[in-house]
């Protein structure tokens, strides 16, 4: 599969041995890592030119769920959108503030702190976005339906979502399975697959800094049908961000789907 960083693949990683701790899976992974967000996901860039892309000719405001650091969302505000980072993690929305103000976007970017899975109410918009596998926090069907059915009473008709997600490939599976990788930032990640239950708990850990999160995994041939249930027309999907089309094989998937 396309190799990003994050979310356990062996490339650009070395194996460095098994771990004897495992961290429970906290109500917010996301705030023992926050201050190392940005390095753990320095290389991850390859998906801002498809998020601009999707949010051109937007009048918006644009809704980014799971905005988390401003990894998106800063970038947008630098091409002029104003954005709503909607996020649970108040330290990664800590984050979100200082980087936009130190990018001298503070005006653009409003952080609202409120869980994905009881959305508080939001101006109508015709842009929602869903990042570097947000909803891969949704833990099954049901709440991806109540998710995707509260999008679209968000969005204005022709209104669009993009989002990204990954189904890991066998390979990804076999060759991460319980082992303590290193990569080359100095980031530590261990992946423990339950390819049955279609489920990841990840461990996290930099000078000091750890997590441990779950994260939750379709085929990536169903989010059609998800994505038609809940009133969504697709309009492209793709097996990655450099434009090649997704023909239902494992990996990185990303999609635009637009509001009936
Ligand atoms: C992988 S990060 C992505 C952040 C950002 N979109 C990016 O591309 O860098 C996932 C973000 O989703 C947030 N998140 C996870 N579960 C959530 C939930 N149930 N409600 C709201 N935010 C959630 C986390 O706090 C985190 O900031």
């Amino acid at each position: 599969m396309r190799t990003r960083a994050s979310i356990s693949s062996r490339s650009r990683s070395s194996v460095i041995g098994r771990p004897v701790y495992r961290p429970a899976v906290s109500q917010d992974p996301y705030a023992g890592i926050a201050a190392i967000y940005d390095h753990w996901c320095a290389e991850v860039t390859e998906d801002v030119p498809f998020y601009r892309m999707v949010c051109g000719g937007a009048d918006g405001p644009v809704i980014e769920i799971g905005g988390g650091t401003g990894r998106i969302a800063i970038p947008l505000a630098l091409s002029g959108h104003r954005v709503l980072a909607v996020d649970r993690s108040r330290p990664m929305l800590e984050r979100l503030r200082e980087r936009a103000a130190a990018a001298g976007v503070a005006e653009l970017i409003e952080p609202v702190e409120a869980d994905l899975e009881h959305l508080p109410d939001l101006p109508r918009t015709d842009r929602v976005i869903a990042p570097f596998r947000v909803l891969m926090h949704l833990q099954d069907d049901a709440a991806r339906a109540r998710f995707l059915t509260a999008v679209a009473a968000l969005l204005v008709p022709d209104g669009l979502l993009a989002f990204d997600v990954l189904e890991p490939t066998r390979a990804d599976i076999r060759t991460t399975q319980g082992l303590l990788m290193e990569r080359p930032s100095g980031v530590r990640e261990k992946a423990r697959w339950d390819e049955r239950a279609r489920r990841l708990d990840l461990d996290v850990s930099y000078r000091g800094h750890a997590t441990t999160m779950r994260l939750h995994w379709v085929p990536g041939a169903r989010w059609p049908a998800l994505l038609d249930d809940a009133g969504f027309e697709v309009l492209a999907a793709y097996a990655g961000f450099a434009g090649e089309p997704f023909r239902g094989e494992r990996g990185d998937s990303a999609w635009i789907a637009a509001r009936r």
